[in-house]
C-alpha cells in the first residue's frame, strides 16, 4: 500500500520528532525549516537537541526524512502539511502567531493542501484561518509530547485528537489513517473542542502539580510527608499517581506558557479563570520558598557560596525555557550569593540567563567549598553522588535542599547533613 506522503513544517523539537516518526512508520517525510544552518546539520543526520531516541530514529529513516528550507518542496508532494511552528507568549500573555501566520501566507490559495495543526494555538484560531482562507483544508492535532520521552509519547500515545470542521473532513480521516498503526484512542472531534483539549489538558497538570506543592507546603506546617500522601491519594484510580510529584515548581516550554494562555484567552473573552491565576501564583511562591530555606539555615546570603544541581527543566533534555533554575540564580545572585551550576547536559549552553553563575565542570567541583547544594532538576546522576564521602569532605557546610526530594534523606540525615526536601 502507498502511504500518505507528508509535510512537516517547523523543524523545532515537535516537529522533528514528528517527522522522525512518521518516516520511521513508513511515510515519505518532507521536512521544512527556514534556517539554513539548521537544514544543513539535519541533511547530514546531525540532530541539534538531546532527545533519546530521536538520532536513532533520524539515522535510520534517513532515506525517507527530507529536509529542506523551500515550503514549495512540500507543497509539491503532500497533502497534509503538519505545522509544527513556535507560538511563544507574548508580553501580554497571548501567544504570537505570526509563525503560524506566515505559514498561511505561504501556502497561497491552494484548494489542495490541509494545515494540520501541531503547534499549540489559542482557541478559536482554526475557525479563524477557515473564515479567511475557505478552500484551504484544515485539521487540529495537538501534541501531547513530553520532552525525554517524546518518540515513545508518539509511538505509543494514550489518545491521538483530531479537531476538524465538516468541510475538512476528509484530510481528517487521512490524518486518523496515519495514527491507526500506533493503537491510541482516537478523539475525533470539532476543531475548536481539538484546541481546547490541548489546552485545558496541560492547565489540569499543572494544577495538580501546584495543588500537590501546596500540599506540600502545608506538609511542613503541620508534620505530614506528602510522599506518603500523595502515595495515598494516588492509589484513588479517580485521582491517579502521576503529576503529584511536589518541587521547586513546574517549567518548561508548555505549562507556563499554556497555562498563561489559557487564562489570558478566558479573560479575552470576559471569564476570570480564577483557579488558573492561583495555579501560577502558586508556582512562582514555590520557586521562591527555596530561598527562604537556605536563609532559615544560612541567615543572610551575601557571599555565601550556593551550588545548583541541574539547569535543565527537568531530567533528560538540555531545554532550559522558564526552568526553575534560571530563576533561582537571578534571585540568589540578588540575594548576594556566589553561585555555581552544574548540568550533565545543558553545559555553558544557558550561561548567559544565569545571572553571572560560574559554571561548574562537574558536580563535585559545583559542590566544592559550597554552604548549601539545592538539586533542581532529578538526573540520575545526582542520586549516584558519593554524598556521605565526597561531597560531604568537599562542603563547607554540609546543607542539601532537595527540590525534587530525590536524595537518600535518611543516609544524608545519618551522616550529619542538613536536609530540607519539599513537604517533609
Ligand atoms: C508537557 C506535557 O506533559 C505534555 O503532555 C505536553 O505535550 C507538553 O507539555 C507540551 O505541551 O508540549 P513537558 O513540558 O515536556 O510536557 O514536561 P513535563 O514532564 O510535563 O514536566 C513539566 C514540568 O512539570 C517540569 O518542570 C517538571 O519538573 C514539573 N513536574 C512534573 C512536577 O513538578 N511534578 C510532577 O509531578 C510532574
Amino acid at each position: 500500500m502507498e502511504r500518505e506522503p507528508i509535510g512537516v513544517v517547523g523543524v523545532g523539537w515537535v516537529g522533528l520528532v514528528t517527522a522522525a516518526c512518521f518516516a520511521e512508520l513508513g511515510h515519505e517525510v518532507w521536512a521544512r525549516d527556514i534556517v539554513p544552518e539548521k537544514v544543513e546539520s539535519l541533511s547530514r543526520g546531525e540532530v541539534p537537541i538531546h532527545e533519546p531516541g530521536l538520532p536513532e530514529l533520524v539515522t535510520k529513516n534517513a532515506e525517507r526524512l527530507h529536509f529542506t528550507t523551500e515550503m514549495g518542496d512540500l507543497l509539491e508532494r503532500a497533502g497534509l502539511l503538519f505545522v509544527c511552528v513556535d507560538t511563544p507568549p507574548t508580553y501580554s500573555g497571548d501567544a504570537d502567531l505570526s509563525r503560524v501566520e506566515a505559514v498561511i501566507r505561504e501556502l497561497g490559495d491552494s484548494d489542495e493542501h490541509a494545515l494540520v495543526m501541531k503547534s499549540t494555538v489559542p482557541v478559536g484560531t482554526g475557525r479563524g484561518v477557515q473564515r479567511r482562507r475557505d478552500g484551504l483544508g484544515y485539521v487540529s492535532n495537538p501534541e501531547f509530547l513530553k520532552e525525554g520521552s517524546a518518540v515513545d509519547d508518539f509511538m505509543r500515545p494514550d489518545r491521538v485528537v483530531v479537531g476538524a470542521d465538516e468541510h475538512s473532513a476528509a484530510y481528517a480521516d487521512r490524518v486518523e489513517a496515519l495514527y491507526e498503526p500506533l493503537g491510541g484512542e482516537i478523539v475525533r472531534t470539532d476543531v475548536a473542542s481539538a484546541e481546547m483539549i490541548k489546552l485545558a489538558s496541560n492547565a489540569f497538570l499543572a494544577t495538580k502539580i501546584s495543588f500537590i506543592n501546596e500540599i506540600a507546603n502545608v506538609s511542613e506546617e503541620l508534620g505530614a510527608d506528602v510522599l506518603e500522601v500523595a502515595r495515598g491519594m494516588g492509589l484513588d484510580d479517580r485521582i491517579g499517581p502521576r503529576f503529584l510529584q511536589p518541587g521547586v515548581g513546574f517549567g518548561g516550554s508548555c505549562f507556563p506558557k499554556d497555562v498563561q494562555a489559557l487564562k489570558q484567552l478566558a479573560g479575552n473573552s470576559g471569564y476570570h479563570f480564577q483557579l488558573l491565576t492561583a495555579v501560577i501564583e502558586v508556582n512562582e511562591l514555590q520557586k521562591r520558598r527555596t530561598i527562604s530555606k537556605l536563609q532559615k539555615h544560612l541567615g543572610p546570603l551575601p557571599g555565601k557560596e550556593i551550588a545548583l544541581l541541574g539547569v535543565a527543566f527537568k531530567p533528560n533534555t538540555d531545554d532550559v525555557r522558564e526552568a526553575t533554575s534560571l530563576v533561582l540564580a537571578g534571585r540568589l545572585a540578588g540575594e548576594g550569593a556566589n553561585v555555581r551550576v552544574y548540568d550533565p547536559i545543558v553545559g555553558d549552553k544557558a550561561e548567559h540567563m544565569l545571572a553571572g553563575a560560574h559554571i561548574a565542570e562537574s558536580a563535585l567541583d559545583a559542590v566544592d567549598g559550597a554552604d548549601a547544594v539545592v538539586l533542581v532538576t532529578e538526573w540520575p546522576e545526582f542520586a549516584e553522588l558519593d554524598w556521605t564521602g565526597e561531597v560531604k569532605e568537599r562542603m563547607r557546610v554540609p546543607l542539601v535542599v532537595d527540590g525534587r526530594n530525590f536524595l537518600d534523606r535518611e543516609a544524608l540525615v545519618d551522616a550529619g547533613f542538613t536536609y530540607e526536601g519539599i513537604g517533609r
